[in-house]
């Protein structure tokens, strides 16, 4: 299988695991999309959605799905996104797509984070794709200079604003066996508004797509 195909195998599986007439949160990105191609054919059984992006909301009007504000759902049932990197814990690092601001918040008013992913993504220890750091453009060389001072390579993503209008500062080479700390203090420099550590509040699910079709994956199964 191609990793297309794996994305939309994982997609496909994840929404079998939607409850009936409830909102649900929608993330962004390649598998996401697969995702929301998926749910026109169950269209009719979902109240509406939650959309972390500009890119989900018109795929989501498209196939006529209504697209309603957080204040307007209230806490969400599900929210089923992709990830950049998801290791056994199903701690994640996302926002390859920038759009990690809206999903760390929709994550966290979630009862429930599904993650879809195809098997390149399932990785032992986390870091090899750099982490997205979301800025606030006047503050982005003084956050970079303590990223610097924490062991990371940051990096301007060229000719990009977030749909808030910050600045994202990919970085690399930082050390990230204690994600929950590192998410924490990596948003205590004034300055950051996010970053794609998603480890304070991981994924519940993990829908991985391989060669030999999907598996659903929990913390339960693999911790320890
Ligand atoms: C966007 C994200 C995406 O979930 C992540 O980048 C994975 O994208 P894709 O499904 O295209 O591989 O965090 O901000």
């Amino acid at each position: 299988m191609t990793q297309d195909e794996k994305k939309r195998a994982a997609a496909q599986r994840a929404v079998a695991l939607l409850p009936r007439d409830e909102y649900i949160g929608v993330g962004t990105g390649s598998t996401v999309n697969y995702f929301i191609e998926a749910l026109a054919a169950v269209k009719d059984d979902i109240r509406g959605a939650v959309s972390t992006s500009r890119a989900s909301t018109e795929l989501l009007q498209k196939i006529g799905i209504p697209v309603v504000t957080l204040a307007q759902s209230g806490r969400l049932p599900i929210y089923v996104d992709g990830a950049d990197e998801i290791n056994r814990s199903l701690h994640m690092i996302k926002g390859g797509g920038g759009a990690l601001l809206a999903e760390k918040i929709v994550a966290h008013a979630s009862e429930r984070f599904v993650c879809i992913a195809d098997d390149s993504k399932y990785v032992a220890k986390l870091g090899t794709f750099p982490l997205p750091v979301e800025v606030v453009p006047m503050a982005r060389s003084l956050v970079a200079q303590e990223l610097i001072r924490m062991g990371g390579k940051p990096e301007l993503r060229v000719n990009f604003l977030t749909e808030s209008g910050h600045e994202i500062l990919d970085t690399s080479g930082l050390n990230l066996d204690l994600p929950v700390t590192m998410e924490e203090a990596i948003n205590h420099i004034p300055g950051v508004m996010e970053n794609g550590l998603f480890a304070r509040r991981p994924a519940d699910v993990l829908v991985l797509g391989h060669d030999k079709g999907t598996e659903v994956i929990t913390v339960s199964a693999t911790a320890g």
